[in-house]
């Protein structure tokens, strides 16, 4: 494990508690309720700059992506699957307890990455992790999950081409995508079919509001 993790770890023990996020009360998940605090005491550990500590929350589009998995677990159970960009390890963990063949939550921060294991463990599910940009590879997943992921336009754009090149494979895989109206989502993507909808709590600290409507959708070719 990198450095810059082992150092840090201690911080998201002391800064998180084990919450029960709101729309999915069956997981628990090391979480923090203060993102400037724990941001700050990330990078006192870690010495230097680091990205924002998106592990430390469980976002609107995870929340609403590991009900609906939770709620329909047809769509992962004895599939393989991919959870992109999995912050706290939330939609990885839901798809794992719904009896996914296997489970593999990528995300390129490793801080990411040591928060999933220690939540999967928490639950008691195994999943694989890796810290890879998986965008442009092709791992055969039957399913992939996509959770609050268009906050950035670079990202979004390139995540949205790679999502459908993989589209065109003889094999496609089934792509759930949640959003809770970020400025970089497609919405007006004609092959996005919406699935369900929660009004999910949030803090005024992190959304700037106390709830937050979210969708899951189908991605799918036309
Ligand atoms: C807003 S958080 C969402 C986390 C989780 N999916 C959820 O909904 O709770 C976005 C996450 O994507 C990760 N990320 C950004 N670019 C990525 C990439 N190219 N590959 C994998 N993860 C990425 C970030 O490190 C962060 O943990």
């Amino acid at each position: 494990m990198p450095k810059t993790v082992l150092k840090t770890l201690p911080a998201i023990s002391e800064h998180n508690q084990w919450i029960h996020p709101p729309l999915v009360p069956e997981i628990q998940l090391h979480l923090s309720d203060d993102v400037l605090t724990l941001w700050r005491d990330t990078e006192r550990r870690a010495g230097h700059e680091v990205p924002p500590p998106y592990w430390g929350f469980a976002w609107p589009g995870g929340q609403a992506l590991a009900r609906h998995v939770l709620d329909n677990p047809q769509s992962v159970a004895g599939k393989s699957v991919l959870d992109f960009g999995t912050g706290s390890g939330l939609a990885a963990i839901a798809a794992a307890l719904m009896g996914a063949s296997n489970v593999l939550a990528t995300d390129i921060d490793p801080l990411a990455i040591a928060a999933t294991l220690r939540n999967a463990e928490a639950n008691g599910v195994m999943v694989q992790t890796s810290s890879d940009d998986v965008i442009g590879s092709n791992g055969n997943w039957d399913v992939i999950l996509i959770g609050d992921m268009c906050y950035e336009r670079a990202l979004a754009e390139n995540m949205m081409a790679w999502l459908q090149s993989l589209l065109a494979d003889i094999a496609p895989p089934h792509i759930l995508i949640a959003d809770p109206g970020r400025t970089y989502f497609p919405a007006t993507q004609t092959r996005l079919t919406k699935l369900s909808t929660y009004t999910i709590s949030t803090s005024r600290d992190l959304e700037d509001r106390e709830t937050r409507e979210t969708s899951v959708y189908r991605l799918s070719q036309d």
